[in-house]
């Protein structure tokens, strides 16, 4: 039985990555367009945030564009680029919450990058105005891929001496992420399209097919279960 409901079996709080998927389809069905389902999944992602504080989760990751996203019509990434912006501004609230905000991609100053200027300035503003917090860390991936992070990782430890494992995770993008204790893919597809694969290694797997604009509380108690 766990002792604690806060704690990863390693005891540590845990940390709940999650490929926030089915947000065009939850729009179809609807009769929507896709946009409007890119705006509901933000507006869950912050009511998620809300339920995961609650839930004493340590480390909240989130998949918000990956690399291979850019080749969506044009219209669709504009939109998805403001809702960026809008989620990296709630800065408020995760002071209110006393979490604190962190983003990883593609770092700015590499000739492949693609984060626009705008967005990247939303980003360090609320990473600087959230850096005191000392609850959750909300981490979102944005011109992110796993693929792109490892071998930026690879180029860099082979600067430094052996690559070996510590070397390459010394040289993440985020080295002081935790690993994934449980990865969460919602909407009915069972593929991890180049999220984390190098933290996700010994991960606990939560496959649902709720599309995520309908991802709520139960849902993550539901994944939470599979590792406390
Ligand atoms: C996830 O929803 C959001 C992003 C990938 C940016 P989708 O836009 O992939 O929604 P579906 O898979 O088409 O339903
Ligand atoms: C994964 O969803 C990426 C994000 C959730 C940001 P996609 O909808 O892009 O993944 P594929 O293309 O179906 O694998
Ligand atoms: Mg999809």
């Amino acid at each position: 039985m766990p002792t604690s409901d806060t704690h990863s079996p390693t005891g540590r709080p845990v940390h709940v990555a999650c490929i926030m998927d089915g947000n065009g389809r939850w729009a179809n069905r609807r009769n929507l367009p896709r946009t409007e389902g890119h705006t509901e999944g933000e507006e869950n992602l912050a009511r998620l945030v809300r339920v995961a504080v609650t839930r004493n989760v340590g480390w909240l990751t989130v998949f918000g564009f990956s690399t291979e996203n850019w080749v969506r019509p044009r219209g669709e990434v504009r939109h998805i680029l403001g809702l960026h912006k809008k989620l990296f501004g709630r800065v408020a609230e995760l002071n209110e919450l006393n979490v604190r905000i962190q983003w990883m991609g593609r770092p700015f100053d590499l000739p492949e990058a693609r984060t626009p200027k705008y967005v990247q300035r939303a980003i360090r503003r609320a990473i600087r105005d959230t850096a005191k917090n000392t609850g959750m860390v909300l981490t979102v991936a944005f011109d992110y891929g796993s693929h792109a992070e490892m071998v930026h990782a690879a180029q860099l430890a082979a600067t430094q001496g052996p690559v070996d494992e510590a070397a390459i995770e010394r040289n993440l993008y985020l080295p002081d992420l935790p690993p994934v204790d449980v990865l969460v893919r919602t909407s009915g597809e069972l593929r991890i399209s180049n999220f984390m694969l190098w933290q996700s290694a010994g991960s606990e797997v939560y496959f649902t097919e709720r599309p995520w604009p309908e991802f709520d509380a139960a849902e993550l108690d539901a994944a939470l279960l599979l590792v406390r």
